[in-house]
């Protein structure tokens, strides 16, 4: 018991003590942010400049080798893996995303060349789903007016299989169909994959905050071109960000159906998702700061209105104290950069 505030008497109990140092705050934090909690989401393209994503300050969509020049850095810089996100050339897009099961698509090249450059001195992770190949921006198939479960998951269960024979060594089914992550997983082992990991993007909300992603692939103009076609948005695939419980849910399925690795996104407006799956489950779980969350603290710093350097720190560190064991983030080339200075 502390006696604070007691006449004649002094706190006991003076938890500034612990704040007085540097060194000492150091020695007592409880959460720590090292390179080997980040993974860098890339855009790559098909052609030979890099175009800066306006929507995301300090992000350009790259080509193949600047793809290798990042993946270099990566590995300096200690980041674990590259997440590979392709920006598929709109002539190549079709109603049912075919482009998606070419083995010879900018996903697969882009895998292929930094697996023969780099060996296994870096992981790749590729989405699996969809909206970089369809017409319609949609992460399935739609028809009248609906997203087709399990037509949809009989194509995404090809998709991984191609990525990981390109050498892609985590599918990440992003698409949020049910049953993917069994489908994907049988179509593995029947491949002779075995040793391919699956991160599904488990709980994924329905979220505004994929704004600039979608930018940054031309899924936006696709997806406003849905509009006609009845589904508009993704709201009968993503989740409710009203919801917690049906989180858990997903992330028990997913996990019993095959899945090494659980995701939670976006991040920072899921923290008590992050903490609540982390704690039920004990399997590693991962969070995605996405495109939105990347440009607002970009958009704030670009106008001087916070440090944004302190800002995007502050905003991984506590994700990790919510319970992420890795953070797919934008500031990770930033952040590990900084930390290779400081420590
Ligand atoms: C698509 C996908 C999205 C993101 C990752 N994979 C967008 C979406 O679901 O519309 C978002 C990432 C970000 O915003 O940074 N399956």
């Amino acid at each position: 018991m502390t006696t604070a505030g007691h006449p004649g008497s002094f706190p006991a109990t003076r938890l500034r003590r612990l704040r007085r140092h540097a060194w000492l705050r150091r020695a007592v934090a409880e959460t720590s942010l090292a390179p080997a909690d980040l993974i860098w989401p890339i855009f790559v393209h098909d052609h030979e400049a890099a175009v800066p994503v306006a929507s995301m300050p300090g992000v350009e969509r790259l080509p193949v080798e600047g793809v290798l020049r990042v993946a270099d850095e990566a590995v300096r810089l200690g980041i674990p893996a590259l997440a590979v996100f392709p920006v598929v050339d709109p002539a190549l897009k079709r109603d049912d995303g075919g482009h998606a099961l070419d083995p010879d698509n900018l996903a697969c090249r882009a895998v292929r060349a930094v697996r023969s450059r780099f060996g296994d001195a870096i992981g790749l992770i590729c989405d699996v789903a969809l909206d970089p190949y369809t017409t319609h921006g949609h992460d399935g198939l739609l028809a009248d007016g609906r997203i087709l479960n399990d037509e949809t998951v009989a194509v995404l269960r090809r998709q991984a299989v191609v990525l990981a024979a390109a050498g892609c060594d985590v599918v990440a089914p992003s698409d949020m169909m049910d049953g993917r992550v069994a489908a994907i997983r049988e179509s593995l082992e029947a491949a002779g994959l075995v040793d391919v990991c699956i991160l599904s993007y488990a709980a994924k909300y329905a979220s505004a905050f994929y704004g600039p992603f979608r930018d940054a692939l031309g899924s936006a103009a696709a997806l406003g071109s849905a509009v006609q076609r009845g589904v508009a948005d993704k709201q009968t695939y993503q989740m409710d960000p009203a919801n917690s419980d049906e989180a858990l849910r997903e992330v028990a399925l997913d996990l019993t159906e095959g899945a090494d690795m659980v995701m939670v996104k976006p991040a920072g407006t899921a923290l008590d998702i992050i903490q609540r799956v982390k704690a039920t489950f004990a399997a590693p779980t991962f969070a995605y700061q996405v495109s939105g969350e990347y440009a607002m603290l970009q958009a704030a710093a670009g106008n001087g209105w916070l440090d944004g350097e302190q800002a995007a720190f502050e905003s991984l560190l506590v994700i990790k104290r919510a319970g992420a064991d890795g953070i797919l983030t934008y500031f990770a080339p930033a952040v590990a950069r900084r930390l290779a200075v400081r420590g």
